[in-house]
């Protein structure tokens, strides 16, 4: 499973305190989760909650931005700590899928990149939803791993090292897509999709955030390719770099709704 499926649990849990301080600096990130918080419709004095928020860098900026109060929820104990030592109060280390809050006690929450990592995000939807008052905004966002795409000479090698990602290094990492009718299932509405696509050109920079280059050994290691092959994948992915054609996307998908 993915690191942040169980932070606490991976050798060095601070490290993924710091994969998130890198990819917070990305422009791409920078520019998505803007306007997932902008898909929150904030108002002054209002109340907002994050799911997942990790070290609570969006969190913080949604409060000194639009001054408002958030309150956050990590599983994670050291994210939950990283929290509180970057002067986020309001933190609770607690599971997306029993939130410890009343009901309609915000008046919009969100999840950036977490559902992804959930074990039913279902009933974690139906709890974020149970949490936010009646015409509050719920947004969700997460990379789909459908919608991946990379250039190296092999290209059906290509398709079965992307699919391992899919399918075997996430627990949903296909579902979002499919959030709008997550979201629809629960009664929201106003239900909007705005596609974000990450472009990869340059492997040292989000790449090395991503661990793409290894996706291939990963998949050797679990039975899921010949090692000959993920060494052609790892020879083919440096000739790419090397000769500047360097290419992968993946499509992500901000998801926003109201409660009804
Ligand atoms: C990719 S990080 C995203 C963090 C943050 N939302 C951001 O945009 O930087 C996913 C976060 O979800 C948290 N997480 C994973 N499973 C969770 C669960 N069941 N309940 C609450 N948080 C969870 C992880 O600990 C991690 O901090």
């Amino acid at each position: 499973m993915h690191g942040f499926t169980d932070v606490d649990r991976q050798p060095d849990p601070n490290s993924w305190v710091g994969v998130l301080d890198r990819l917070a600096e990305e422009p791409f990130y920078r520019a998505y989760q803007q306007r997932v918080r902008e898909l929150l419709d904030p108002t002054p004095g209002r109340r907002y909650l994050e799911v997942g928020a990790g070290t609570g860098a969006s969190a913080a900026h949604l409060r000194d931005a639009h001054g408002v109060s958030v309150a956050t929820v990590d599983r994670s104990l050291t994210m939950a700590a990283a929290m509180r030592a970057r002067g986020l109060t309001g933190c609770a280390a607690a599971d997306a899928h029993h939130l410890p809050f009343r009901t309609h006690a915000f008046d919009g929450a969100w999840a950036d990149r977490t559902v992804q990592h959930l074990a039913d995000p279902h009933a974690a939807v139906t709890d974020l939803v149970r949490v936010v008052r009646p015409g509050g905004r719920i947004v969700l966002a997460d990379p789909d791993y459908d919608t991946q795409v990379l250039d190296i000479a092999d290209q059906e090698l290509a398709r079965r090292v992307l699919r391992f990602r899919a399918d075997a290094l996430l627990r949903n990492g296909t579902l979002a897509h499919r959030h709008a009718g997550l979201l629809a299932a629960h009664g929201l509405v106003d239900i909007t999709v705005e596609p974000r696509t990450l472009v990869v050109r340059d492997p040292t920079a989000v790449d090395n955030v991503l661990g793409l280059r290894s996706w291939a050994a990963t998949a050797a290691q679990r039975g899921a390719l010949d090692p000959s092959e993920a060494r052609a994948f790892e020879d083919q992915f440096d000739e790419a770099v090397r000769t500047h054609r360097f290419t992968y996307a993946v499509t992500f998908f901000l998801t926003a709704a109201t409660v009804t």
